[in-house]
């Protein structure tokens, strides 16, 4: 099923116009922000790189982002990386010895590095050192010293990450849903950098429909600005904000076609929970782990879905907002 909260390739290159450069164009995260600039600055102070930083949270609140930020910060270079594309010790050798003097390393997914690959990781990450077999028959140990450099892993599943692995980051820090405050500036400043007009009560509309996350805002924000610019002349009024946010299946809360098939799902093929995810991604065609990643975080935040050690199960919310009956079957 297609979804509006979807990343498509696309869409990446807008993300990257929208993408702030710098901790003070950054907006929201203001305790992970304000921490950085400590340790940012305190590194350049002792001319050393950056300790290891692991992003955790949600997907699409500013991981990669934050990373790039954290190099241009530091005026280095970025290497970027997502932990599946590493399939060979090969391929981590390789990028480890390109590195130059404090450069960042960034590794996304970095939960799903393979565990062998891991452990090259931790010579590189503590020691400073690349240290693998080479040769077939008579294979030797290699030492290759690495210059100071500074690996920033970003992962959504914290829980996930080997403790070996994530003891070695000296910083680690989690990104948290938006405010609508902070989603309203995001809203006004990609409105600049677009150059598309929209009025206030739209931003508001926008806000809190986005699930705290903007990288939905903005592409929500595209999507909307579309219809203006089909329907209207352009220019984002409430009206058609509305009208287009109708059109494109996403709610006041801005739950999508994902988010109810899920709910109503459990309602009423489950008996309104409690039911295991497997079950449960089985039987709305979707796969565990994007529901886990993907939708339950904001649904569970929001009181839409409760999970219980027997499985999850809808709320009184979720009845109320579907509008469904049956809320004596909560569990
Ligand atoms: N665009 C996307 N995320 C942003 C953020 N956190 N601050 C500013 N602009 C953004």
């Amino acid at each position: 099923m297609e979804r509006i909260v979807d990343a498509k390739k696309s869409e990446e290159d807008i993300e990257q116009t929208l993408r702030p450069q710098n901790l003070d164009e950054y907006i929201g995260q203001e305790e992970m922000k304000e921490n950085l600039r400590v340790f940012l600055k305190a590194a350049q102070m002792r001319e050393e790189a950056l300790d290891h930083v692991l992003l955790y949270g949600p997907p699409g609140l500013g991981k990669t982002t934050m990373a790039h930020i954290v190099a241009n910060e530091m005026n280095s270079n970025i290497k970027v990386i997502s932990g599946p594309a590493i399939e060979k010790i090969g391929d981590i050798a390789t990028l480890l010895s390109s590195l130059e003097e404090n450069d960042v390393l960034f590794i996304d997914e970095i939960h799903r590095v393979p565990k062998f690959i891991e452990e090259v990781l931790y010579s590189a990450m503590e020691d400073r050192v690349l240290d693998i077999m080479v040769g077939d028959v008579n294979s030797r140990n290699i030492k290759i010293e690495l210059p100071p450099f500074t690996l920033v892993g970003a992962t959504t599943r914290y829980g996930d990450l080997t403790g070996s692995l994530r003891d070695r980051f000296g910083i680690i820090a989690r990104l948290n849903y938006y405010t609508i405050a902070e989603l309203q500036k995001i809203i006004w400043r990609t409105s600049k950098v677009l150059d598309v007009e929209i009025e206030k009560p739209a931003v508001d509309n926008l806000a809190g429909r986005c699930r705290g996350t903007p990288r939905i805002a903005n592409r929500l924000f595209k999507r909307v600005s579309d219809f203006a610019l089909v329907l209207g002349d352009g220019f984002i009024t409430d009206q058609i904000c509305e009208d287009s946010l109708t059109k494109l299946q996403v709610d006041k809360y801005g739950l999508d076609s994902v988010d109810y098939s899920l709910l109503k799902a459990i309602v009423e093929k489950f008996n309104g929970g409690p039911v295991g995810v497997e079950a449960l991604a089985a039987s709305i065609g979707e796969e565990v782990i994007t529901i886990e990643d993907v939708y339950e975080p904001f649904l569970l935040q929001n009181g839409f879905l409760q999970r219980t050690p027997r499985g999850r199960c809808v709320t009184e919310k979720t009845y109320q907002h579907l509008a469904l009956e049956n809320s004596d079957k909560l569990c």
